[in-house]
């Protein structure tokens, strides 16, 4: 039969009281429309049997019957059964969404979705036995996805209520759905139905049908390597062969299922060291519990990198987009104040808008449970600080490409008028490549605020790096952090900061009378106009030094530039001894 005459046959039948819309499903037995009910003034689900009189169509009518005796969200309702001549139908609710299959068709879906998913199918499943159905096969194309993401059940055809046992010469379609016992003929049991809700919630987590064989079927890490391995473990143990060693029941699963809600463990996180327990003291197990309650669906913890003067970072993975970030958090004590969380969000807001190869990219800020954090691009690299302190001072070219990169990127982020303020070798990453991305820009001090000495410190907790008038207290504008980055190259050069003291007051007083180490000393292989350059951007007065990141950037590359004579000489010299760091 034609869909165009199964259409006229059921309209001919119900018209009275539906309209019919289209079909929206069809094989040779049956038809699923969607219509409206006329009296009621609803959209309904419309299921026509257009087999006549023979046991299909009692199969139809006891289906009908084991869906009228549930009454649960996460099932369909059956509003009206009956048979019109050679037509039997029942109409229920009209689900507006997609089914699984089509969903996961698009990819395997969310982690928080698959919880959602396992919330209602255990749940409908314990319904059912409560009231002695086993449902025994739900297939990715009967179970319905709403948009507001609820999952519901339409279809019992294999159910306890509607037959006995699988008939020998049935061959039921989705069998991946039925647990092996069920397949071969035997009658089930609510472990049996574990097996199933296992099997859809593996399709939901991979978009893979699992093997015929439980012994066959992959883990889903080997198919999906981000499983959270609360999941894996539930949905492995759902799928064993033998029924036993599944849950006993439903409410047991979705309880296991609840209690790992939100933690999406994949890798115990460690401590990056002794310097993070150090800032966050006694009670860090309390802060990550809370941090991951905090979290949620949204971010899974998975170990701390590191730590400073406003939290923690740690490394993280976003489990909506499925990448790894880096997530700081700020310690609760600076978030207390909430002129100072505004001001914190302001500049956050600022910062994001910056786009550069140079800039770690900010991606979100978020608050949650008293907690504020924001995600960034992960670099998968040491900062200068470790880098230094690792291989000693750096080669010349390599100090230089550092300044060409922080300079372009200090001259867009100016032109933006935003200031970093807390340039400093532990804000200087270095990606795997050797690129430049710098962070934490004009992050640092809107939490800090600006009174006197609130000028960047780094991790000797004294402020090394701060333009003095900066630790004056002074207004700050670019040219600090030009000033800083001076530093940071001298940092970079010697192997060492350039100005050391136990007190900002002993830093400011070798600052202001510029008692700056002689680099000519130290890296003799170094071109003296360089070495001018650099002398000029680290002058205290801030007038003598360069106005602009472009100013410092050009004057930089004239320094730089060899005239024909010197790279001569150069070859020579290269020629008879092999390059020398001639580092201290
Ligand atoms: N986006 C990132 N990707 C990778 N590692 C990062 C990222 N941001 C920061 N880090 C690492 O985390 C460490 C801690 O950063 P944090 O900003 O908390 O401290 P800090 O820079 O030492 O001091 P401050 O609190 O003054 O900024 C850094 O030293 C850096 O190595
Ligand atoms: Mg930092």
């Amino acid at each position: 039969m034609s869909s165009s005459d199964a259409f006229a046959r059921a309209e001919h039948a119900l018209g009275a009281r539906y309209r019919l819309e289209r079909a929206v499903a069809e094989n040779s037995e049956r038809v699923l429309f969607v219509g409206q009910d006329k009296v009621l003034n609803r959209r309904v689900s419309i299921r026509v049997n257009l087999t006549g009189e023979d046991p299909l169509r009692a199969w139809f009518l006891r289906e009908a019957e084991a869906l009228a005796q549930l009454d649960h969200p996460a099932i369909r309702h059956v509003y009206d059964v009956g048979v019109v001549g050679e037509i039997a139908y029942r109409v229920g609710n009209w689900i507006d969404g997609e089914s699984l299959e089509t969903a996961a068709a698009r990819g395997p879906r969310l982690y928080p979705a698959v919880h959602a998913l396992a919330r209602d199918v255990l749940s409908a499943l314990e319904h059912s036995h409560t009231q002695g159905i086993l449902v025994r096969r739900i297939v990715p194309a009967g179970m319905i996805l709403s948009h507001s993401g609820r999952g519901t059940v339409t279809d019992l055809r294999f159910c306890s209520w509607a037959l006995p046992a699988i008939p020998p010469g049935i061959e039921p379609s989705g069998k991946a759905f039925m647990a092996p016992e069920v397949r071969n003929g035997a009658v089930g049991e609510p472990a049996s139905d574990i097996y199933t809700a296992g099997a859809v919630l593996y399709f939901a987590l991979t978009g893979m049908v699992p093997e015929l064989d439980p012994e066959a079927i992959p883990r889903p890490s080997d198919l999906r390597p981000t499983t959270p391995r609360a999941v894996e473990r539930i949905v492995i143990r759902a799928l064993q062969r033998d029924p036993r060693q599944r849950y006993m029941s439903a409410a047991e699963m979705l309880e296991d299922f609840a209690s790992e809600a939100g933690t999406f463990e994949t890798v115990p996180v460690r401590p990056g060291g002794a310097q993070v327990a150090a800032t966050v003291g006694a009670g860090s197990k309390e802060w990550e519990k809370l941090l991951r309650r905090a979290l949620g669906d949204d971010y899974e913890l998975l170990d701390a990198i590191g730590s400073g003067g406003f939290g923690r970072v740690y490394r993280a993975r976003d489990l909506h987009l499925e990448r790894e970030v880096a997530l700081k958090v700020l310690h609760p004590a600076l978030t207390r104040d909430p002129a100072g969380v505004e001001r914190f969000r302001r500049e956050a807001q600022h910062a994001a808008r910056l786009s550069h190869p140079n800039i770690v990219d900010i991606y979100d800020i978020q608050g949650r449970s008293g907690l504020l954090w924001y995600t960034m691009e992960l670099v998968r690299g040491p900062n200068l600080a470790q880098l230094v302190e690792e291989q000693g001072a750096l080669p010349i070219p390599r100090v230089l490409r550092l300044l060409r990169e922080a300079l372009s990127a200090l001259s867009q982020a100016h032109a933006q008028n935003l200031v970093h303020r807390d340039i400093k070798p532990e804000n200087m990453l270095l990606a795997p490549g050797g690129n430049l991305k710098i962070t934490d820009f004009g992050l640092a001090l809107a939490l800090r605020g600006q009174g006197r000495f609130s000028g960047a410190t780094s991790q000797s907790g004294t402020p090394q790096f701060a333009s003095p008038e900066q630790l004056l207290g002074e207004r700050v504008d670019q040219r600090s952090d030009l000033y800083s980055l001076a530093a940071v190259a001298y940092f970079a050069l010697l192997g060492y900061p350039a100005f050391t003291g136990a007190t900002p007051e002993q830093i400011l007083a070798r600052q202001t009378t510029d008692q700056i180490p002689d680099l000519r000393e130290e890296r003799p292989e170094l071109n003296p106009r360089v070495v001018r350059v650099l002398e000029r951007a680290i002058q205290a007065a801030p007038d003598r030094r360069f106005a602009s990141a472009a100013e410092f950037q050009q004057a930089l590359r004239e320094a730089s530039r060899r005239t024909f004579l010197e790279r001569a000489v150069d070859m020579v010299r290269r020629a008879a001894n092999p390059p020398n760091r001639g580092s201290s």
